[in-house]
């Protein structure tokens, strides 16, 4: 349990300093300024060790290939996150779905070498739904915050789908809540704290935790 404070308060301090965007038409000089989300999903996995997790579903697979050493963050290349690949490395058994072919194949092709992840061609809320086992971390980074779509309404969504299937001890992650007044945790945030959620922290991304 000392472990387990001793993460959450330095996942407490990860989003300090950053910049965030009250709108959603961010320019490149503007997505060049955002945080990459290497760092919290690098906090969310040692948090999803520490609670004794298996399990890591992700809707929205990584799209751009990584060219370059894991440990090295090239802004141009990282801001999306190659989410998928950091999954796959925490060891855990990840499933990852996306609805675009095109994504999934070259997801595919990345995640050769690791063989606890599945990539799977479908829409997220149909995986979502349909999926059979216990979840212990959550990562929703699907539809794009664009204007005019209903990006938070689906991220929204995507929880109340997977809600059943998550374990007692679990955690959210979510990507792109530092723009547009929580982008893709607008409508969802709100509904993980009445939920009981503890929202470690809220800027590029957002880590939830119920314990
Ligand atoms: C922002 S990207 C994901 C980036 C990735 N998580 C990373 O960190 O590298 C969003 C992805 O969501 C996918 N997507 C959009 N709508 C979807 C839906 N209804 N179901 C599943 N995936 C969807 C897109 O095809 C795209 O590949």
């Amino acid at each position: 349990m000392q472990e387990i404070q001793s993460i959450i308060q330095k996942i407490r301090k990860l989003g300090e300093g950053e910049k965030r965007f009250e709108h959603i038409d961010l320019t490149w000089d503007e997505q060049m300024q955002r945080e990459a989300p290497k760092k919290y999903i690098e906090a969310a996995i040692e948090l999803f060790h520490a609670l004794g997790g298996k399990t890591i579903v992700e809707i929205g697979c990584m799209r751009q290939p990584m060219n370059h050493p894991i440990d090295e963050l090239h802004p141009p290349c990282c801001n999306d996150g190659h989410s998928t690949i950091y999954w796959c490395l925490s060891g855990a058994r990840v499933y990852s779905a996306d609805i675009s072919l095109g994504v999934v194949l070259l997801a595919k092709k990345c995640l050769r070498e690791y063989r606890n992840g599945k990539v799977v061609w479908s829409d997220g809320l149909k995986f979502l739904r349909k999926f059979k086992g216990r979840i212990d971390l959550l990562f929703l980074d699907a539809w794009d915050v664009l204007p005019g779509t209903q990006y938070a309404e689906n991220h929204l969504l995507a929880y109340l789908a997977a809600k059943d299937k998550l374990q007692k001890r679990n955690i959210v992650v979510i990507d792109d809540t530092d723009i547009g007044g929580g982008g893709k945790g607008r409508l969802l945030l709100p509904v993980l704290q009445a939920d009981g959620y503890d929202i470690l922290v809220s800027s590029r991304q957002s880590i939830a935790l119920r314990l």
